[in-house]
């Protein structure tokens, strides 16, 4: 006799069991599972895979996702145990390197964008500016792409973010570094 399922779903085609975006997070700790909620609001991906060494953690944040399925698109959440980083990630898995991000500079450049903002008064979404390389001391601000609105900061004073820059830009830089380390 034929299940409930066989009598209720009836396949016309076969299933696609491939992913068309999938999305791996590793370290399910609190900026990984925030990412993974942003992801799942947004409605980014159609497979979301949580990596963790904390094996009882992990399970326990995938079934709360999986539990809370309901009120997202996204069908597939699932877990798995993979000690690695952001980098040996990119160097194995042979993606390009824009599919697979790290995190770190990411939240630096969302930072440097709230100070510029904060300290001319516009909100940041119209501010514009990177932070890039390693996350903490050695990270790298990009000064000449740093614009509001289009319009690059650099144009406006030349010495902008440089020892010699009399407004000390450069000191938002450091308050991004510090920041990091207050976590
Ligand atoms: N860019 C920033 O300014 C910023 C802000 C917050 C946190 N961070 C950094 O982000 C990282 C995560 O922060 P958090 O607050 O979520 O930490 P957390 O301690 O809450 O979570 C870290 C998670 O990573 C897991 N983990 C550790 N080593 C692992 C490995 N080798 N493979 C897989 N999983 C591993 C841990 O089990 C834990 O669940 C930290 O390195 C932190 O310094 C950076």
């Amino acid at each position: 006799m034929s299940t409930v399922k066989e009598q209720l779903i009836e396949n016309l085609t076969a299933e696609d069991k491939t992913s068309q975006c999938k999305i791996t997070i590793v370290g399910t700790g609190a900026v990984g599972m925030a990412c993974a909620i942003c992801i799942l609001l947004k409605d980014l991906a159609d497979e979301l895979a949580l990596v963790d060494v904390a094996e009882d953690k992990l399970k326990g944040e995938m079934m709360d996702l999986q539990h809370g399925s309901l009120f997202f698109s996204t069908s597939k959440i699932t877990s798995g145990k993979v000690d690695i980083l952001t980098y040996v990630v990119w160097k194995l898995s042979g993606l390009p390197a824009t599919r697979v991000i790290g995190s770190g500079c990411n939240l630096d450049s969302a930072r440097f964008r709230y100070l510029i903002g904060e300290k001319l008064g516009v909100h940041p979404t119209s501010c514009h500016g990177w932070i890039i390389g390693e996350h903490g001391d050695s990270s790298v601000p990009l000064w000449s792409g740093v614009n509001v609105a289009g319009v690059a900061l650099k144009s406006l004073d030349p010495k902008l973010g440089t020892d010699s820059d009399k407004e000390q830009w450069k000191t938002i830089h450091k308050q991004v570094v510090e920041r990091a380390y207050m976590e």
